[in-house]
């Protein structure tokens, strides 16, 4: 059984290269099903969940070959075959296949993505999308079918800016007849970047990032090259690692517009941000203040964010609170780092955090991907050795996060442990 231990109190100091975006690389992975012409993404994040994405392709007969960090896509002999319902289930954002697969078939039938440990994670919002396309919706079985003719362009009015709804009806959108314009949509940097990728493509995209989106239909998409937006969620994670073993680091490959909301909070917790070009320099040997935060869509406070910004607030003296808006189930992190002494009461959406003078190493498990980020922070921090099981939710979305850490001199491995 592979686990993390790490032994707690080494300041990080040294320089770390963020990866490209999980988050952006995975939809633009599924809009490659556009297009019969080879794509191949530059500097893609070798992660599970990139890895995953791409057997469900696989498993409809894209040709997709991976040779160091590029991933090349040859979508020319795609099936419209059922995608492997085990892949399906195992990473939500495969249901992300959805728009594109109704878009270049006209039909579809795919497992129902289900919930995970964070929400139930609904997909009612995608399904109005497709429907005001054009297309008929059959739900049974634990499937989700898609049929029509020819999808056409509508107006469409998210009842809430989700991120994956807007990515799949804009990919959806793309070569319907027409013009789609798709109100109160998500906003965050991922779909901005899926945009651009689709536009480098010949697609007719505007509005991306703001919270009005217009797409008029075209007749085909061209194969191309593509560099993702770099992970603003990696990026925020070695900050808040840095912040919290009062360490000074540079963080180098960031975007400084989509960690605005990140660097505003760290900000005013205390910490010293300095920007050099496309990195920025975090400094934590400073006081730190107890404060509020509440997640929202983006430009909010990102709720990726949220676990991590638990583990930073359990170690600031005084009362925090933070407030989950967008998840239901986010904070099962808090009873891991309760374990490590953490004083953290949860009341529905809030948990009211108190600081401690210090975590305490233990055992614990990480319950989803960013709670394994979160226990990973605390264990940097932590008084003596913190073994964290269950790795492989940390795994679905940071590239080698022990040997970027190590080399920042945190006392940090992978180790095989036996039951
Ligand atoms: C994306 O998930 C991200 N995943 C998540 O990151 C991220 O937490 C989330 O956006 C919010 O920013 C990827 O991009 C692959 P949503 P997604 O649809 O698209 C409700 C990580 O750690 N909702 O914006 O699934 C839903 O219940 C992951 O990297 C509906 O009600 O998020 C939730 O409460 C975790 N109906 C809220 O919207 C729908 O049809 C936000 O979900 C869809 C969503």
């Amino acid at each position: 059984m592979k686990k993390i231990l790490v032994k707690g109190g080494k300041k990080l100091n040294g320089e770390v290269n963020i990866s490209s975006a999980k988050n952006a690389v995975l939809p633009i992975i599924a809009a490659s099903i556009l297009c019969k012409e080879i794509c191949v993404i530059e500097k893609a994040p070798m992660l599970e969940d990139v890895f995953v994405i791409c057997d469900v392709l696989k498993s409809i007969n894209s040709n997709i070959t991976i040779e160091e960090d590029e991933i090349l896509i040859n979508n020319s002999n795609l099936i419209n075959g059922e995608p492997d319902s085990e892949l399906v289930r195992k990473m939500r954002a495969s249901f992300l296949i959805m728009g594109p697969m109704i878009s270049r078939f006209g039909r579809f039938k795919i497992s129902l993505p289900g919930g995970c440990n964070i929400g139930t994670r609904p997909i009612d919002l995608h399904l109005k999308g497709f429907s005001a396309l054009g297309a008929e919706i059959n739900l049974g079985h634990g499937y989700v079918e898609a049929f029509t003719n020819k999808l056409v362009g509508n107006k469409i009015y998210l009842d809430f800016p989700s991120v994956g709804a807007t990515e799949n009806i804009m990919m959806a959108a793309v070569l319907a007849e027409g013009e789609t314009i798709l109100e109160n949509a998500a906003g965050e940097p991922e779909i901005q970047d899926l945009a651009n990728f689709l536009n480098s493509m010949g697609a007719k995209i505007s509005g991306a990032g703001t919270d009005t989106i217009k797409i008029v239909g075209v007749k085909e998409l061209k194969g191309i090259r593509y560099k993702p937006i770099p992970d603003r969620i990696e990026a925020g994670t070695f900050m808040a690692a840095a912040a919290i073993t009062r360490g000074k680091i540079k963080i180098n490959r960031v975007n400084e517009e989509h960690l605005k909301p990140i660097i505003a909070k760290l900000t005013e917790i205390g910490i010293s941000m300095e920007k050099r070009g496309d990195s920025i320099i975090v400094d934590g040997n400073s006081e730190f203040r107890p404060v509020d935060i509440k997640t929202m869509p983006y430009p909010g406070f990102p709720t990726d964010m949220q676990a991590q910004m638990m583990s930073l607030l359990c170690t600031v003296p005084g009362t925090s609170v933070i407030t989950e808006t967008i998840f239901e189930n986010r904070f099962m992190h808090a009873g891991e780092l309760k374990r490590m002494g953490g004083n953290i009461k949860i009341d529905g959406r809030c948990a009211v955090i108190e600081g401690v003078d210090i975590f305490t190493g233990c055992e614990v498990k990480a319950t989803d991907l960013r709670a394994g980020a979160a226990l990973i922070i605390a264990a940097l921090a932590a008084e003596g050795c913190t073994k964290i099981g269950d790795i492989y939710h940390i795994d679905r979305g940071y590239v080698n996060i022990e040997e970027k850490l190590k080399k920042l001199g945190a006392d940090i491995e992978r180790v095989d442990i036996e039951e």
